[in-house]
């Protein structure tokens, strides 16, 4: 695990060629579906979605094509957005190269959903992840959701099957770095630093952005069965998944 303390930086082109190799398995099983539901991404009137630190894009394009929404796909990294473009670009899709807390390309009340997946915990300020929130509040219609998931901070030091936050048994303050692994789809780990804030925190970011109503939602084992089928959480693969929920998701309400 990265012991020298810094946090990644994440518009550099090596880490956005390492984290393009992450094996997002539990991602796509355990998070992603469950923002989509949270969004409420199926309804006829959700047709404009923002999604802040795109990252690679295959997320945006998989609401873009479920969904036949509208996707502004944001992200501070030039060479995250170049990958996205060329792999997962489609017209539906606006890639914009921006800050989280300032989408001023984006009127008020232009957009009815925004997700943000595991890009709070890149920020190394709070107040500029609350910056992050309040502006997703702007840009939101009245009605329209913010979704913000991340690995379940509870969770600290468990090795879940392609990530783990923290040391085992360490403990981790609102604000301080911790040390994360990610595995590639090539079997190696690769270490970074991210930000750790616990679930209060992102609470917290919400509801001073100005969320009418803030709750939080862990994905469990027999929700991802119910999107999956029965054979999702085969215990050979997820049996700490099984007892341990990976994932965090807090939602905010315009
Ligand atoms: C861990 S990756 C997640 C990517 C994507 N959301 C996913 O789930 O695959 C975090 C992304 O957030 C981006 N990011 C970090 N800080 C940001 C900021 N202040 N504004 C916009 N994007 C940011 C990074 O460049 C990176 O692409």
């Amino acid at each position: 695990m990265d012991t020298s303390g810094r946090r990644t930086v994440w518009d550099t082109t090596e880490v956005a060629d390492d984290f393009v190799l992450w094996d997002d398995t539990v991602g796509w099983l355990w998070g992603y579906p469950f923002v989509f539901e949270q969004l409420r991404l199926a309804q006829p009137d959700v047709r404009v979605l923002v999604d802040v630190g795109c990252g690679p894009g295959k997320v945006a394009r998989r609401a873009a094509e479920d969904h036949g929404l509208q996707v502004h796909a944001v992200d501070i990294s030039p060479r995250m957005l170049a990958l996205a473009a060329a792999r997962h670009g489609q017209p539906r899709i606006t890639f914009h190269q921006a800050f989280g807390w300032d989408l001023s390309f984006l009127d008020h009340a232009s957009a009815d959903a925004v997700m943000s997946c595991f890009v709070l915990v890149c920020i190394a300020r709070r107040e500029q992840a609350e910056a992050m929130a309040a502006e997703a509040h702007r840009v939101l219609r009245p009605g329209g959701r913010f979704a913000v998931l991340n690995a379940h901070p509870s969770h600290v030091g468990v090795t879940f099957d392609s990530f783990q936050i923290g040391r085992p048994g360490g403990t981790y303050r609102a604000g301080d770095q911790i040390p994360v692994r990610l595995r590639r789809t090539d079997g190696a780990w690769v270490d970074i630093v991210d930000t750790y804030w616990p679930a209060e925190s992102y609470h917290e970011m919400l509801s001073h952005a100005g969320f009418a109503r803030v709750w939080q939602t862990v994905p469990l084992p027999a929700d991802v069965r119910r999107r999956h089928g029965a054979g999702a959480t085969a215990p050979e693969r997820w049996a700490t998944e099984r007892t341990t929920p990976p994932f965090l998701l807090v939602v905010g309400e315009r």
